[in-house]
């Protein structure tokens, strides 16, 4: 088969485009630990503020002295508005949405979810000592922009843990991340 100079250059610059953006992917997958949330667990969205698995949102620590964070989005907020963890501690989120879709993202580390009223995104991560900025990386609504809240990152001796507040058949799950 006769393929064109030009026609044949072209091929061989797609597949190189190809390779290189799925090595970069994988690459950037592997080095930064990302990967898809993968936990699905449903809740009715119009009780998630009273759901156990939910509330209080903020802080708690189950029974073993594992520490999840749990939080609700609504337009246009996060709930609670700010958080304090301590560093190098593995942290369960539990994210759900009253509304509309959001997008959960702590600026600056891997820690992202989409959040789908309906669903509990769940993701475990951790975080070094810091200031961070929570922000909705979906598109919501007019206030989208606004809609951001406070992450402080502590030493661990610097923090106080909350009394445990969860146990496991509320909601404590670790089977999958
Ligand atoms: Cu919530 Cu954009």
């Amino acid at each position: 088969m006769k393929v064109d100079l030009y026609e044949r250059i072209w091929m061989y610059a797609v597949v190189v485009m190809l390779a290189a953006f799925f090595t970069s992917t994988a690459i950037a997958a592997a080095r930064g630990g990302i990967h898809p949330p993968s936990h699905v667990e449903t809740i009715n969205p119009k009780s998630a503020f009273s759901d156990p698995r939910l509330a209080p949102q903020g802080v708690a620590v189950d029974q073993n002295g594992h520490v999840h964070a749990r939080v609700i989005g609504l337009t246009f907020a996060w709930m609670p508005a700010e958080m304090t963890l301590p560093a190098g501690t593995p942290v369960t989120f539990h994210v759900t949405s009253t509304d509309v879709l959001h997008g959960f993202q702590i600026v600056g580390t891997n820690g992202q979810a989409e959040v789908i009223p309906g669903y509990i995104s769940q993701f475990t991560t951790q975080f070094d000592a810091g200031d961070y900025l929570i922000a909705c990386n979906e598109y919501c609504g007019v206030g989208h922009h606004t809609m951001a809240s406070k992450l402080h990152v502590v030493p661990r001796e610097q923090w106080h843990a909350p009394a445990p507040t969860i146990t496991t058949s509320t909601g404590g799950q670790h089977g999958g991340h």
